[in-house]
């Protein structure tokens, strides 16, 4: 269920398509889906905002039906009768429904959940958890006496204040017998503080035409939390990436201070990597063994081998580091930057599109940007490759063991051959052959006594 609009969030942007752990919640939902069944079997019911929610899941592969008006979780599986049971359907005995703005549950709870819902031969399973805070949630009504049976599910708005202290809450997540759930939905009705058709109410109707309801309570109750304001989705990024870092160091990975590193879902790290505190890692970074990662550095989409050191406060986005380099402090590497085996990138250095050879050095306040630098390259503080002409980028070749010194400039398209050696302050606008000293600049002029005479004058 997927289609809501997310009231609560007062948000442009539809609930489900809200990120914690630095993706959709529907996507962490999707993904456990099709862990327990194939995609192909997956139906994400959409609505609000629907062109915009099926876009963001195509690559999931799972269907879509579309709940055009959305009148109520029940209403919402009223919608999907056609593609559970209608004439071209699979024909499906049992359904698991999941709530798309819970992200935190796991395919082993909904295999569990199902397991037990054909176990006890129910019509209506219902997964249920114990919260410290069980304000917002449907309450469950159990039978006397232990019973895995249920009553019935009351909603915050209708429980008495006898029914609100009842820890136990409905978590949104259900297994339904297909058969016994379409035979009786049309009894739904919306006579509630809504006006909507509650899912929850098929409890009540299905024990009232005798059929059998049970719930499964999870013990980890931190799994069905569902992000309805934004202060729930905090709490939920929160647990993820918490439980991210948890699962990192499991591997090997040292986090000092893990509550304050923001780690995607998809990162992955090798043993033996220090992360410092206040690093974010993002997308689908990959990071080698025995790496350091220093306070304030930011990494999208970037691939860093092993032994790499990142300095503080450096910005990685689709970059790729070679084992050894050394990063930073303060390095921006923007997309398409290949930073070698060993190689150095210091303070205040901006990189594109480059490829920057083995042991090659660029430390200080430095541009490069379409260029292919060879190995052991010395690139000087200050060397700016002028790329751009207004119009089109050009392309700076530096091949191996070339010295650009310091303050150069380098206007594109140029070659500094093999060996060759900037002279300091050079603006380079042709090419340097193999070994050759080129100087670009102008000569120094000297006047001496010039500043004497200038003083006796005053
Ligand atoms: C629901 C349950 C509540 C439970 C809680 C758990 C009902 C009536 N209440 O409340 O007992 O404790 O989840 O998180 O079901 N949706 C649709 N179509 C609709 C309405 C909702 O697809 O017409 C989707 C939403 O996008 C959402 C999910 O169903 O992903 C749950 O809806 P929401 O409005 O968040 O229900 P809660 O108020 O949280
Ligand atoms: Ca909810």
């Amino acid at each position: 269920m997927a289609a809501g609009k997310g009231t609560r969030l007062k948000s442009q942007l539809p609930k489900v398509l809200h990120e914690v752990g630095g993706k959709p919640l529907l996507e962490h939902v999707i993904r456990a889906a099709v862990r327990v069944v194939p995609a192909q079997d997956v139906y994400a019911i959409i609505g609000h905002e629907a062109d915009r929610v099926r876009a963001a899941m195509a690559q999931t592969g799972v269907n879509f039906v579309l709940q055009a008006e959305q009148r109520g979780t029940g209403h919402a599986l009223m919608v999907a009768r056609e593609a559970l049971v209608g004439e071209n359907a699979t024909g499906y005995d049992h359904v698991i429904v999941l709530s798309g703005d819970a992200p935190l549950i796991t395919p082993q709870t909904i295999a569990r959940l199902l397991n037990f819902h054909l176990d006890e031969r129910a019509a209506m399973t219902l997964l249920t958890a114990d919260l410290e805070n069980p304000t917002g949630y449907g309450r469950v009504l159990r039978k006397k006496g232990g019973s895995a049976e249920v009553l019935a599910i009351v909603e915050e708005k209708a429980a008495s204040p006898a029914q609100k202290k009842i820890r136990e809450i409905n978590s949104g997540f259900y297994v339904f017998a297909v058969k016994e759930l379409y035979g009786n939905i049309g009894k739904l009705s919306t006579a509630n503080a809504h006006h909507e058709y509650y899912l929850t109410d098929m409890a009540g109707v299905l024990r009232k035409v005798g059929q059998r309801v049970v719930a499964w309570k999870t013990e980890n109750s931190s799994e069905v939390l569902g992000g309805n304001t934004r202060a729930e989705l905090a709490d939920i990024d929160q647990a993820m990436r918490l439980g991210k870092c948890r699962q990192l160091m499991d591997d090997g990975v040292t986090i000092f201070y893990p509550a304050t590193c923001v780690i995607d879902a998809d990162v992955e790290i090798a043993a033996d990597t220090v992360i410092e505190p206040y690093v974010q890692l993002l997308g689908n970074t990959k990071i080698g063994g025995g790496c350091r990662v220093r306070s304030y550095s930011v990494i999208l989409n970037s691939k860093i081998g092993d032994g790499v050191l990142v300095r503080p406060g450096s910005i990685m986005d689709e970059a790729r580091i070679g084992a050894g380099a050394v990063v930073g402090p303060y390095s921006h590497l923007r997309p398409g930057s290949e930073i070698g085996e060993g190689a150095h990138v210091g303070n205040f250095v901006e990189t594109k599109k480059i490829k920057l050879g083995k042991g090659s050095k660029a430390n200080h306040l430095t541009y490069l940007g379409d260029a292919e630098i060879g190995a052991g390259v010395n690139i000087g503080a200050g060397t700016i490759t002028c790329n751009y002409d207004g119009v089109h980028k050009h392309a700076t070749i530096i091949e191996d063991g070339v010295f650009i010194g310091s303050d150069s400039t380098l206007v594109a398209p140029v070659r500094v051959g093999k060996g060759a050696y900037v002279g300091a302050a050079s603006c380079i606008t042709d090419n340097v052959p193999e070994e050759a000293l080129a100087v670009g600049r102008a000569r120094q002029v000297v006047k001496e006594g010039w500043a004497r005479a200038k003083r006796a004058r005053k």
